[in-house]
């Protein structure tokens, strides 16, 4: 984001408050069971030391200064920082939810470095990620603040439903392909664009809190997170099947190899269907299942239609916060919406 001209506020010390937290944590678990504790402090922290895109924070803390500026209340400041914790929460639901998903995808890369399952073993990497969700739990909390506690908490909610949605993905026969592609979306907006729609909605309701009982911009703050954050997994899917393993700091082409059908697959398989149901079927499980499937995928127009769908949901996104008064802020939201784009062009 830096690096395209966005000014998110407060960019260069997210990952340092993030990191604080956990430093004035440490003090604590000490004193409870000094091996163990120490152990799992660390294990939570090793993603906070690499330095990610912060992506979902930085978006939070563009849609509370947005948001806040569009009442008139930008200058109050203890209102901001209120809203940091929910965009720290963000940023460690979704560091928590990698810890357990590395587990379940075997994964030994994230980020480009050893995952923390490859470094101290699956088990720590549960923990970690209970810990890091329990302790960004705690944090939202702390802002006493019921409707955005509710709302953080359908997160958590959603991540589960979503991974779970993932799992149980195979459509049974008679399912119609725009039935299961409606399924599919309500799986990606659970497993991704939900932690964006609700951090973006609570900030939100920070700021209207302080306004009166009116949710009107709260719900618009949610729709930009949820169309954005579609329109982010929809570039991800696009990306496995494109990008290489240096640049993803992950294996491309992973999702098939995990049996996954996602949008290229889904928009190929219109297409192409008596070759690729059964690939899709039987989750690509049979030696060269995951080869036909590329091969099928390439010559399909899965990826460009996938492209497309993206372009729509970012344009959707920039839409929805058009009521809002022009600000800076507002004009990074609108400029975060094309940097989705930009990873696939
Ligand atoms: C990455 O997807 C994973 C997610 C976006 C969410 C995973 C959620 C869970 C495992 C449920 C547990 C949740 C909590 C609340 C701790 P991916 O595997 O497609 O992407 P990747 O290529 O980055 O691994
Ligand atoms: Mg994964
Ligand atoms: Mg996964």
């Amino acid at each position: 984001i830096m690096n395209k001209d966005v000014h998110p506020p407060h960019k260069q010390t997210q990952g340092d408050e993030i990191r604080a937290i956990f430093r004035g944590i440490n003090v604590d678990v000490l004193s409870y069971g000094p091996k163990d504790a120490i152990e799992v402090t660390n294990v939570a922290k090793h993603y906070f030391n690499t330095e990610g895109k912060n992506v979902r924070s930085n978006m939070t803390l563009l849609m509370a200064k947005a948001v806040s500026t569009h009442l008139g209340l930008q200058l109050d400041f203890n209102l901001f920082k209120d809203q940091m914790k929910v965009a720290q929460a963000a940023e460690m639901y979704h560091t928590a939810s990698l810890m357990h998903d590395d587990v379940l995808d075997h994964a030994d890369l994230r980020r480009g470095q050893p995952s923390v399952n490859s470094l101290w073993g699956e088990l720590s990497s549960v923990y970690g990620g209970d810990f890091t969700m329990g302790l960004a739990t705690s944090e939202v909390a702390k802002l006493k603040n019921d409707e955005v506690f509710h709302s953080m908490s359908k997160i958590l909610e959603s991540l589960v439903i979503g991974e779970l949605q993932q799992m149980s993905a195979t459509r049974p026969l008679t399912d119609s392909s725009a039935h299961r592609f409606q399924r599919y979306l309500t799986k990606t907006f659970n497993k991704t664009a939900s932690l964006m729609a609700y951090s973006c909605q609570s900030v939100a309701i920070l700021t209207e809190c302080k306004a009166g009982p009116d949710r009107t911009l709260s719900k618009m703050a949610f729709n930009y997170g949820k169309d954005l954050g579609v329109a982010f997994q929809l570039v991800d899917d696009w990306l496995d099947f494109v990008a290489d393993a240096e640049l993803l700091g992950k294996p491309s082409a992973a999702d098939l190899k995990l049996g996954l059908a996602t949008a290229p697959v889904l928009f190929a398989s219109e297409e192409y269907p008596l070759e690729m149901e059964p690939l899709i079927h039987r989750k690509f499980a049979r030696p060269n299942d995951a080869e036909r499937a590329l091969k099928i995928v390439m010559k399909s127009e899965g990826l460009d239609k996938t492209k497309a769908l993206a372009e729509q949901f970012c344009q959707s996104a920039i839409h929805e916060i058009r009521p809002l008064k022009s600000s800076l802020a507002k004009q990074n939201l609108e400029d975060l919406a094309e940097l989705v784009l930009d990873r696939i062009k």
